[in-house]
């Protein structure tokens, strides 16, 4: 768990605002942050791509989101240095996060997760031919074998990332000036610092 040892008042306060519109991405759909970039290197590449933020522990300051295991994300290694993009225009708010990601796969994790997966989300990991395989038709990788097995073969492809951050990057835009800070989140302790935008 980490300390928050940020001095300035202003500055925890919009640490804890950060952290209050963190919490909303995740509990509400049609909120900014329920969706957020994921950006990762990938044979020497950088790669970029949007997934549904579906857990946030602010203690220990983890974000999770759930992706096919068999996906190119994640096949190239776990442990991996990754960022984290969050925009909102509502609040005007932009978060640039650094951090490092570990993929589970069939532990408690994943079962936990599972069990609070809709139906329809749950389709996703039915697909019979893996993300970024090609196929002659666009509906090829749809799964039309025994519905009752659908559930455990979706299962097997399903798999939670979770990204410890270590970093935040928050720019707020204002018309009377705009702020920016940066935190770091290093040996259980958060400190902070204003930084010019
Ligand atoms: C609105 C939206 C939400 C998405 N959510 C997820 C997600 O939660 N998990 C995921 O793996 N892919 C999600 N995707 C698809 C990814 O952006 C990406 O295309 C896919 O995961 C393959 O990425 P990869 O080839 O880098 O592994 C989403 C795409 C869109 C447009």
């Amino acid at each position: 768990m980490y300390t928050n040892d940020i001095k300035n008042i202003e500055l925890k306060k919009f640490y804890s605002s950060i952290i209050t519109e963190l919490h909303k991405g995740v509990i509400k759909g049609k909120h900014p942050f329920h969706l957020f970039v994921y950006g990762s290197i990938e044979n020497g590449n950088p790669e970029n791509r949007t997934v549904v933020f579906r857990k946030f522990d602010d203690l220990e300051f983890i974000i999770n989101f759930h992706t096919d295991y068999r996906s190119s994300k994640i096949v190239n290694g776990n442990e991996k240095n990754v960022s984290l993009l969050f925009y909102s225009k509502e609040s005007s708010l932009q978060l640039r996060m650094k951090g490092i990601s570990n993929v589970h796969y069939n532990d408690e994790i994943t079962k936990e997760s599972w069990s609070r997966t809709k139906e329809m989300s749950k389709e996703c990991y039915t697909n019979t031919i893996k993300p970024g395989e090609v196929i002659e038709n666009n509906k090829d990788y749809l799964y039309s074998g025994d519905p009752d097995k659908k559930d455990e073969i979706a299962f097997k492809n399903f798999s939670v990332v979770r990204v410890h951050v270590n970093y935040i990057d928050a720019l707020k835009l204002a018309h009377d000036g705009h702020i920016r800070a940066k935190f770091d989140l290093i040996d259980k302790k958060i400190t902070g610092n204003w930084v010019s935008p």
